[in-house]
């Protein structure tokens, strides 16, 4: 039976224009008219989240405001043909946790067209340890192959490797059989590189080169960088010929200093990846191969429950650039 309270956190803009959090009641009447009412049972930490949880205006415009851009719960009410209650269900990305209520409350209300059918072998909880970070790396592994860049071809470059993405690219990415090399800021952390799959980890500073030069010695076949800045800079510079860049965040900088020539002198790709307007076949076939080839065998190694309650402290940590691995937000307590 569907209640009519339910508890998730609310961020509200102060009179001073700070911003603060809370974990509170909110009403089924609080949430806006949509096709699908969720039982939010998982949710997950991302980064945007720390944005919208902090007042980011280009995240989140109105406060006050249910951060969590992935939700993943059993369909309570459905107004669509497409879902019925009972449905066991995956929310992330659209504009869930941005300016609609999201994962961060233990209910959600949605459009039906950004509900995904929970894919066979894949439970709720671990929906949620891969939840956007996960899924934008299934993005940028799928990219890679839909390029034709096949394992023989060489190393694979990922940046943020401890991060949500970067993680979750490491260890798909070696599952498959690339050879990862991982770039990290937090250099103690190579024996959980090593451990998730990567061949090599290199420090962020010997993947940036301040030479200017437009081309730099061929390394990686592949790329899939979450930070942006000098590191994205450097790593299409150093692409092989034919080579890939996927190209998903901007944690260091939205800043791309490049000439034209790794495009025109190499045929380097540089492929955008967008989780957010990610068209629904395609999000689709990547949660399949998620569920099914790209499965990892241990994905307790790359992630850890929190509550409510707790939510508050690892918002500080990943908007640090603290956290490693994933965060479940666990709603069903
Ligand atoms: N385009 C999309 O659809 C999409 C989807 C999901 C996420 N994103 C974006 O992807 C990025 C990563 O998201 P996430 O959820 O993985 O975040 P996260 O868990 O916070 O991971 C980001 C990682 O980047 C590294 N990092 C932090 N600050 C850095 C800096 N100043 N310079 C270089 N590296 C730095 C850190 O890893 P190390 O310490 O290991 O270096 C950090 O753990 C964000 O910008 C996010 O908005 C985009």
């Amino acid at each position: 039976m569907t209640v009519k309270n339910f508890r998730a956190m609310l961020v509200e803009q102060t009179e001073g224009g700070t911003f603060s959090r809370k974990i509170t009641e909110r009403s089924l009447d609080d949430l806006p008219e949509h096709e699908v009412l969720v039982k939010v049972h998982y949710s997950s930490l991302n980064y945007k989240d720390g944005l919208s949880a902090t007042g980011h205006k280009g995240v989140t415009k109105n406060y006050p405001h249910t951060p969590g851009i992935d939700a993943a719960g059993v369909v309570e009410e459905s107004h669509s043909d497409s879902f019925r209650t009972g449905d066991q269900v995956i929310v992330t990305s659209y504009d869930l946790g941005m300016n609609t209520p999201g994962g961060f409350g233990q209910y959600i209300r949605v459009p039906a067209d950004w509900v995904v059918p929970l894919p066979a072998n894949l439970s709720l909880k671990e929906s949620m340890a891969y939840g956007s970070a996960g899924l934008t790396a299934g993005f940028c592994l799928l990219k890679l192959q839909e390029h034709s860049i096949t394992p023989d071809l060489g190393e694979i470059l990922v940046s943020g490797a401890t991060g949500g993405v970067g993680s979750f690219a490491v260890a798909m990415l070696a599952l498959v059989g690339y050879e990862v090399v991982a770039v990290t800021g937090k250099t103690d952390e190579k024996p959980f590189l090593i451990d998730l799959g990567a061949k090599e980890v290199i420090s962020r500073s010997e993947a940036i080169d301040t030479s200017g030069r437009p081309l730099l010695k061929g390394r990686w076949a592949g790329v899939v960088d979450s930070v942006g800045g000098e590191i994205l800079t450097t790593a299409i510079r150093m692409t092989n010929l034919h080579g890939v860049v996927t190209c998903c965040g901007n944690v260091a900088s939205p800043d791309l200093r490049v000439t034209v020539y790794p495009f025109i002198l190499r045929g380097v790709s540089l492929i955008g990846i967008d989780s957010q307007s990610c068209p629904m076949a395609f999000r689709r076939r990547t949660w399949e191969k998620i569920a099914k080839e790209w499965k990892l065998p241990h994905l307790d190694r790359q992630t850890s429950l929190c509550s409510l309650e707790e939510l508050d402290g690892e918002i500080d940590r990943i908007l640090a650039g603290k956290q490693k691995g994933r965060v479940i937000l666990d709603l069903t307590s």
